[in-house]
């Protein structure tokens, strides 16, 4: 089968102009013309792979930044108002701490390369605090990464067969979302078919390495007995472990 001349292939160089990656729009040749009779077909070059941003002169890189900096305005405002549209209001103003901070700037930066979080300790240390400050500082870098949170036991009720629906596709649709955080793992009722379904998120990541943050108030000798086994050594190996410690946050809360 014979299927055309490729394309080429627009990249941008997101480190270098300072960025976080997304899917931006090229700029319109048009509008770079004042700087230059020839800027166009410069940075169509740089586009195409064939031009390396050090080569442009500093107008050039400057008038990029620009472009993409003024989409990554909308985009960030994107982002926040869907967090805050999704987020659950006692989480909606968490504020993210250094190692939220961090691993947030890792995925927008390198979503495959950056490890998954499994955030344990006892019963109201701030595990789901933790997650949603996180997610706020994905969502305030401006990155376009979309996110599903669920405890697990939402997780379940969500992903149960339901006559007409391609239940196939609502599964596909929370393994590959580029973020998915679950909270409360081990909290629902295990079942053979709850079993597959995290087997089958959790293997989804593991294989795409695809981010995410995991929580429970399972002590780690016990997750593999509450989790199974095949999912508890894929989070092994897939996550960072951050065990939050302390006492019951909440029973310091007003009356
Ligand atoms: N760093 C923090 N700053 C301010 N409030 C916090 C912080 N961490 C947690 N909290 C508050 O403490 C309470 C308990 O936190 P959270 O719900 O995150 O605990 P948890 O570890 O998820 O508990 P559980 O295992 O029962 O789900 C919440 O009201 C939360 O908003
Ligand atoms: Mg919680």
């Amino acid at each position: 089968m014979h299927n055309g001349p490729a394309r080429p292939r627009r990249t941008i160089d997101f480190p270098g102009l300072r960025i976080p990656p997304a899917r931006y729009a090229l700029p319109n040749p048009s509008q770079s013309l004042h700087l230059g009779e020839d800027t166009p077909d410069r940075l169509d070059e740089h586009f195409a792979g064939r031009l390396p941003l050090a080569a442009l002169t500093a107008a050039e890189v400057e008038f990029l930044r620009d472009h993409f900096l003024q989409q990554l305005d909308v985009v960030r405002e994107r982002s926040i108002a869907y967090f805050e549209r999704h987020a659950p209001r006692r989480y909606a103003t968490a504020a993210p701490d250094d190692r939220a901070t961090t691993w947030a700037e890792h995925v927008t930066s390198a979503p495959h390369d950056a490890p998954s979080l499994l955030l344990l300790g006892p019963t109201g240390t701030g595990k789901t605090h933790f997650a949603y400050g996180a997610l706020r500082a994905v969502a305030e870098s401006g990155a376009q990464v979309t996110w599903k949170s669920f405890t697990s036991p939402d997780l379940f009720a969500h992903l149960r067969p339901v006559h007409g629906r391609d239940d196939e596709q609502a599964l596909r649709d929370v393994a590959a979302v580029d973020l998915l955080v679950i909270d409360d793992l081990g909290a629902a009722k295990l079942s053979e078919w709850t079993e597959e379904v995290t087997f089958r998120i959790v293997n989804y990541r593991y294989e795409h390495c695809l981010p995410g943050i995991f929580t429970s108030n399972v002590p780690p000798k016990e997750l593999a007995s509450t989790v199974g086994g095949r999912v508890a050594s894929r989070l092994t190996e897939m996550c960072q472990r951050i065990t939050l410690k302390g006492d019951d946050l909440r029973k310091g809360a007003r009356p």
